[in-house]
Order: C-alpha cells, then sequence, then structure tokens
C-alpha cells in the first residue's frame, strides 16, 4: 500500500521534476538575450523548482532506502546484482545520477545568488536548469528502455 502509493507519487511528480527546471531554463536563456533585470518571479521559480527537486529526492529515497523492493532491498536479495542491467539500474544508477542532478542544481542555483550582475544570475540559472534537464532526460526510465515504465503512474 505504501509502496504502491510512495510509487504513484513520485512517478507523477516526475513530470514536474522535469518540465518546471525546463520552463526556468527557457525562460532565463531568453533573459540572458534579451539582458532582462533578474526579478522577484525569477527568485520565486528558483525556489519552486528547489522545492519540486526536493520533494521528488525525499520520495526517491523513501522508495529506494526502504519501501521498493528494487532499491537497498535488492542488494541482499539479489546475488550478482550488478551484473543485471535492470536491477544495476534501480539499485544504483537510477537513483545515483538523479542524486548528482538534484545536487549539482542545489550548488549552482545557491551561487547563483551570490552573483550581484543579474545577467550572471540568469547564466547560472540556464546551467543550473540545463544540468537537471539533461541528466533526467538521460535517465528517466522511458518506455521502451530495458528498464523502462509507462510515461504515466499506473492506477
Ligand atoms: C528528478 C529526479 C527523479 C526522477 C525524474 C525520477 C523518476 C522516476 C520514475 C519515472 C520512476 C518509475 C515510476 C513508475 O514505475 O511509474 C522512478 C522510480 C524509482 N525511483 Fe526515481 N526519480 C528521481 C529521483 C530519484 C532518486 C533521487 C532516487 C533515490 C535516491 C530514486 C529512486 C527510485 C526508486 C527506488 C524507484 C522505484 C523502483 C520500483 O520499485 O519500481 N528516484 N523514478
Amino acid at each position: 500500500m505504501l509502496y504502491n502509493t510512495l510509487l504513484f507519487i513520485h512517478s507523477f511528480w516526475r513530470w514536474l521534476a522535469f518540465l518546471l527546471p525546463l520552463v526556468v531554463l527557457q525562460r532565463s536563456s531568453r533573459a540572458v538575450i534579451v539582458r532582462a533585470p533578474y526579478a522577484p518571479v525569477d527568485r520565486k521559480l528558483i525556489l519552486a523548482v528547489t522545492i519540486v527537486l526536493d520533494v521528488q529526492l525525499l520520495l526517491g529515497l523513501a522508495l529506494w532506502a526502504g519501501v521498493s523492493p528494487l532499491g537497498l532491498q535488492s542488494f541482499s536479495s539479489t546475488p550478482h546484482l550488478m551484473k543485471n542491467p535492470v536491477l544495476r539500474y534501480w539499485a544504483v544508477e537510477h537513483g545515483a545520477l538523479m542524486v548528482l542532478a538534484i545536487g549539482a542544481f542545489h550548488g549552482l542555483s545557491a551561487s547563483a545568488k551570490k552573483l550581484t550582475d543579474d545577467r550572471a544570475k540568469h547564466k547560472r540559472v540556464v546551467m543550473a536548469c540545463a544540468v537537471v534537464v539533461i541528466l533526467v532526460l538521460v535517465n528517466m526510465p522511458w518506455p521502451g528502455r530495458p528498464y523502462g515504465r509507462s510515461l504515466l503512474p499506473n492506477m
């Protein structure tokens, strides 16, 4: 029950974790080009992306560390786990790359705050969101991959 609920929310939340950084990436890239000022709404958008990513991180960690049989539990239940690409993806690669993406976003967006020049701030936000969009795009369990899942959460 808990497993299904967390997996459902994590699965649905992926679209926020992918699309919101994509929208902010587009907006900040445009701001760099037209030399737009760094407005309060830009700060709020970065906060929104941070919250969305951190919620996804917590859900993922809860699944990986305890609830999902494909996370930490699979190390003890499956011998030669690292030789199986699907099990290795869920037990190691998926979480590690997503943590890397979210960690890089935190580092880059925090460093944007310290900059004083508006264009430099927008450029740093572009970098922060681009890292998330690229790593999530590469690491998503798209249908058709050996470890692929459907595009919408299973009801
Ligand atoms: C932006 C970050 C992330 C995205 C977009 C994402 C996306 C997904 C998707 C689409 C699924 C499949 C859901 C389904 O079956 O419908 C999934 C499952 C899962 N994710 Fe993530 N994830 C992210 C971060 C993380 C992190 C940081 C961890 C762990 C540290 C993690 C651990 C897991 C686990 C354990 C599963 C469940 C496998 C299972 O039992 O079926 N995820 N994730």
